[in-house]
């Protein structure tokens, strides 16, 4: 498996042991901190990479910088210029992921807005566990964060504190994975994905007011599933006790893809087994990112 070589801090090109940043940031100690995990198909044929959905992901980024009132900023085709150096001065031969941080490098009291900066670093990814079999959750007796505390809408890395909370109660109740609720107690995300489940036959995913961040993932989903059945899923607010009713079930995410979940609170979901949409959602997914169709063009970033 490939190793990378070369990290990239405010467009500089260095090794990845000295790559460094100050103990007294405001990047660190106030975790002001916005970030993006965006994947890299390896397509065999031509060599070359699909970064999946990169101009959302940098929307996104955008809104972030905006929201935490971060001077000045980054243009998308810088940051596209970059991956795009950096990934070609690592050369590698599978799939990659990149994680974009963009952050407050100065130092300074807590309301202090720059000068910030940029790391940009390139790694490989495999395969997340359970894709094939399917994984449990655990509902989190951890709350999903309001929207008017420290917005999950955003992807900050301050937000991280509450999924890693929930994901460590998960793993200590000996659970795959966690389903948090929001603090209504319905149906939020999970720690680093966003749900869907299946019902009389219908795909369901909470509402973007359930306090989740806003899925690239799960607007690819919510688009093929309209696109192969020509009908829409169904996007509401989940109670937690539907989750019992659930035929089928799988989290989404750019790091997770698709991940099957055949167990909630240790009762089968459906028949316990992986189910036949999620499955054909997978395989879908999967065609698309690494563009074995020729659906959706613009969401693929040739490198
Ligand atoms: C909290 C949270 N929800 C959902 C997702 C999935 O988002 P996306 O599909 O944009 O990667 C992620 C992954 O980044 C996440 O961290």
């Amino acid at each position: 498996m490939w190793q990378p070589k070369l990290i990239m801090m405010n467009g500089e090109l260095m090794p990845l042991e000295d790559a460094r940043l100050h103990p007294l940031s405001l990047a660190v100690t106030y975790a002001a901190t916005v970030f993006e995990g965006v994947r890299a198909y390896h397509l065999p044929d031509s060599g070359r990479f699909a970064l999946f959905r990169l101009d959302d992901h940098l929307r996104r980024l955008q809104v972030g910088m905006k929201l935490m009132r971060f001077d000045g900023g980054y243009e998308a085709e810088y940051l596209t210029e970059c991956l795009t150096r950096l990934i070609r001065a690592n050369q590698p031969d599978t799939d990659a992921y990149f994680r974009l941080l963009v952050y407050i490098e100065g130092t300074g009291l807590l309301a202090t807005t720059g000068p910030i900066g940029f790391t940009a670093a390139v790694m490989p990814r495999k395969t997340p566990e359970f894709a094939a079999t399917g994984m449990s959750l655990g509902v989190s007796s951890w709350q999903r964060l309001a929207d008017n505390a420290s917005p999950p809408r955003i992807k900050t890395t301050a937000n991280y504190v509450n999924a890693r909370l929930a994901a460590h109660q998960a793993r200590v109740d000996g659970y795959d994975g966690a389903l948090m609720l929001t603090p209504d107690g319905r149906v939020s995300e999970a720690p680093i994905a966003c749900f869907f489940m299946v019902r009389d036959g219908k795909l369901i995913t909470p509402s973007t007011d359930s306090n989740i961040l806003e899925s690239i993932t799960r607007d690819t989903i919510l688009t093929r599933y309209r696109e192969l059945t020509g009908e829409p899923a169904e996007v509401r607010t989940i109670d937690r006790s539907e989750l019992y009713f659930a035929e089928e079930a799988f989290l989404c995410g750019t790091g997770q893809e698709i991940l099957p979940v055949t167990s909630i609170d240790r009762l089968p979901v459906g028949n316990g087994k992986v189910g036949p949409l999620t499955d054909r959602l997978r395989q879908d997914y999967f065609d698309l990112v690494r563009a074995r169709t020729s659906d959706h063009p613009e969401w693929r970033t040739l490198i």
